[in-house]
């Protein structure tokens, strides 16, 4: 690989200081193959390669952080290396192993690759880190994802078409938004289709017809994915879509392209198509009480075909046969939206790291928050507005008035039901 000669000046949050992120053309490594090939080392690689005088200047600003990992500042490097050399990233890199490819006409396509099992792998353990108590989704969702990625689909279609059903508040959007952020390169198209209810609303999505108001804005749809052919394109409540959206969806499961109103032909083929529904989720969870589905190993292929039936009764059967897999969401229980308000009491954590105060959160608040956000009815949908004015916002008003200071400690706790904020 040739250094193409171009330096940028990139500006890093974490430090703020602007280094010089150095492009390479496409091709190799611009580095060798560290002996033991996992995401931390191969990160590191990158961002001692791509980063102009790493080791002289900027490791020394970072090494003197109180308040940094050395990991967290490798993860953000990482991230601005990647977008000054796309190439670069993690998920796309296909290494040869030096051993000859086993001689099979469907893998001909991509080399033979280093990092199959640990991207396939990462994909999952990163879904999971980030959607609670979605495991069996998780496995399905990058199983389809490797599929794709070793072309063992028609290049003409789209990357994945997966449906996921449950009840509301269960992860399946944020699910869908996790696959675009892990493999693609967080670009999403959502398309609520809540808003696609009559029949002249699809001229959003495709454009308006010649002639008609609109004609020259183009659609929402055919425009973001023309601009940015590697998307997640989500399907939001797709049932509620109208006959003529669903008409449209047909055409890009069948030929991988939509047509716009302009007559162009936007191919689909790189995209991943995420629908989400709660069609058969009460059948699903009244048999679930029953069955036990919501714990933790349940009778999954019972609720599946209560799934698959609500499915095809909803769904025209051309539409269901094009899917790749309908994928059941769980119910979450009280366990899972605990651990939910950790993970988003951690992410407030994560921002305050600057001022070097930090958060915990006792068991008895966590479970606090799950009743508060009535997690039986609404999964752990209202988790983050909980956690914004329960402690967000007294912590704001703690801030404004002087009462933290650097290297505090604040404990979350729960007193007659009220969540409660101590300085240690
Ligand atoms: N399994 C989950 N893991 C982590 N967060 C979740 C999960 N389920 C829901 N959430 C949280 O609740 C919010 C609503 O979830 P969403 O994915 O929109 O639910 P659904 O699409 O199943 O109705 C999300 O923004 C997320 O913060
Ligand atoms: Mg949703």
């Amino acid at each position: 690989m040739t250094d193409s000669g171009n330096d940028f000046l990139k500006y890093v949050d974490l430090l703020d200081e602007f280094i010089t992120v150095r492009a390479f053309d496409q091709g190799t490594l611009p580095f060798d193959v560290p002996k033991h090939l996992n995401s931390v080392a191969y990160r590191r690689a990158v961002v001692e390669s791509c980063v102009v005088d790493y080791a002289s200047k900027v490791r020394p600003l970072f090494r003197r952080s109180a308040v940094y990992t050395e990991d967290s500042v490798i993860e953000a490097l990482y991230n601005i290396c990647v977008d000054v050399n796309p190439h670069l990233s993690i998920t796309e890199v296909a290494l040869p192993t030096g051993k000859p490819a086993v001689s099979s006409p469907a893998l001909e396509t991509e080399p033979a690759a280093v990092p199959d099992r640990i991207r396939s792998g990462e994909m999952f353990d990163y879904l999971t880190t980030r959607i609670v108590g979605q495991d069996t989704a998780a496995r399905r969702v990058a199983d389809t994802f490797r599929r794709a990625k070793y072309n063992l689909r028609n290049p003409r279609k789209p990357r994945g078409v997966m449906l996921f059903v449950g009840p509301s508040g269960m992860g399946k959007t944020e699910m869908g938004k996790a696959v675009a952020d892990y493999g693609f390169g967080s670009n999403l198209v959502r398309i609520d289709c809540s808003e696609y209810v009559l029949p002249h609303e699809r001229a959003k999505l495709i454009g308006a017809p010649p002639g008609y108001v609109g004609y020259h804005e183009g659609g929402l749809l055919t425009g973001r994915v023309r601009t940015n052919p590697r998307s997640v394109v989500l399907f939001d409540e797709v049932e509620k879509a109208h006959q003529n959206v669903h008409d449209l969806l047909l055409q890009l499961f069948d030929d991988g392209v939509v047509t716009a109103s302009d007559g162009v032909v936007v191919p689909f083929n790189q995209t991943f198509v995420v629908m989400t529904s709660n069609i058969g989720a009460a059948d699903a969870q009244r048999v679930s009480r029953t069955v036990g589905f919501n714990r933790r190993h349940p009778s999954e292929s019972q609720a599946e075909d209560l799934y698959q039936d609500a499915v095809r009764k909803y769904f025209r059967p051309e539409l269901v046969n094009r899917i790749d897999a309908v994928v059941p969401f769980r119910t979450l229980d009280k366990g899972d939206v605990q651990q939910i308000a950790r993970l988003t009491v951690g992410n407030l954590n994560s921002y305050l790291a600057p001022r070097e105060v930090s958060l915990s959160l006792t068991p008895a608040a966590a479970a606090l928050i799950a009743d508060r956000a009535d997690y039986r009815a609404w999964g752990a949908r209202h988790v983050e507005r909980i956690v914004e004015t329960g402690i967000a916002d007294p912590l704001a008003v703690m801030l404004e008035r002087g009462k933290v200071k650097k290297g505090d400690r604040i404990a979350i706790t729960a007193d007659h039901g009220e969540l409660v904020l101590s300085v240690q």
